[in-house]
């Protein structure tokens, strides 16, 4: 026989029958223990409190996760470095020879390609033939004279593009550095920010600290069989300024990269 007060409602626990079980209804939480433990009121309260808070900052940060998703540009960049075959300026195929009879030490136009992302430029530098009276060596050169070299056009203080950084060639400004005296160097005009070209883009005057990102250029030599071609294959150095990852940050270039040649500007006015 059931046994259930008048006055209970369906939500009610009743007593089961013949076998005298506790039945209660589904979903129902039902106490245990017959005397209620003493509950200290403030703990109690403050629980609460926390608990509504948690709730309240889930939804909250849920919502706002949410909205962010749609507010927040998608993320683009590439997961390597591509090899890409550099262009000349008329979009034909760049061969070292080319570079070495034009695009040499007396050129006082840039030469910029972008790589390995479309707003990622860089200078092609080609620091042959050696002034009268120099001698050097170039970090990581390539081509018949080990001298052409690519980096960074955007400065590695606050993000200045070329041309407001410029590639100085022989005789520009004459300027003696910590490690002496130099023909050629890359200056940015924003804040007096400088690197030798010859040493990797190593930083020579602040305020910047860490050189310019190094582009791996490969040369096909035509002395092994190869058709004197140029190609940009990765990247040394620190991330380009403005990019948590050189690779992220634009869509990619793909497979070959134009020349675009621009004027320099130049500054003669150093800080001291
Ligand atoms: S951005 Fe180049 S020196 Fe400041």
């Amino acid at each position: 026989m059931n046994v259930e007060p008048s006055s209970c409602s369906s939500s009610c626990p009743r007593f089961g029958g013949g076998d005298a079980r506790l039945e209660f209804p589904v979903g129902q939480i039902h106490r245990v223990a017959a005397v209620e433990p003493e509950v200290d009121e403030t703990k109690r309260n403050l629980l609460k409190l926390a608990a509504v808070a948690g709730v309240l900052g889930v939804g909250i940060g849920g919502v706002a996760g949410g909205a962010l998703q749609y507010v927040q540009p998608p993320a683009v960049g590439i997961s390597a470095y591509p090899k890409t075959q550099l262009l000349d300026v008329d979009g034909s195929p760049l061969t070292a020879t080319k570079v070495d009879s034009e695009y040499n030490i007396g050129t006082s136009d840039l030469f910029l390609f972008n790589y390995p992302l479309r707003n990622e430029p860089n200078f092609l530098l080609n620091l042959y033939p050696p002034p009268s009276g120099s001698s050097y060596t170039v970090k990581n050169g390539v081509g018949p004279n080990k001298s052409i070299v690519a980096f960074s056009a955007i400065c590695q203080h606050l993000g200045c593009p070329a041309p407001a950084i410029s590639y100085y060639p022989p005789g520009t400004c004459s300027q003696t550095f910590k490690n002496g005296s130099l023909p050629f160097y890359i200056h940015c005009s924003c804040h007096g920010s400088t690197y030798d070209v010859t040493d990797g883009a190593a930083n020579l005057t602040g305020p910047a600290v860490l050189p310019l990102p190094q582009v791996t250029i490969e040369w096909d030599d035509p002395s092994q069989g190869g058709n004197d071609y140029l190609y940009a294959v990765g990247e040394t150095g620190p991330p380009v300024n403005g990019h948590i990852s050189t690779l992220q940050g634009d869509y990619g270039v793909g497979s070959n990269s134009q020349l675009e040649k621009e004027a320099p500007v130049i500054t003669c006015s150093f800080p001291t």
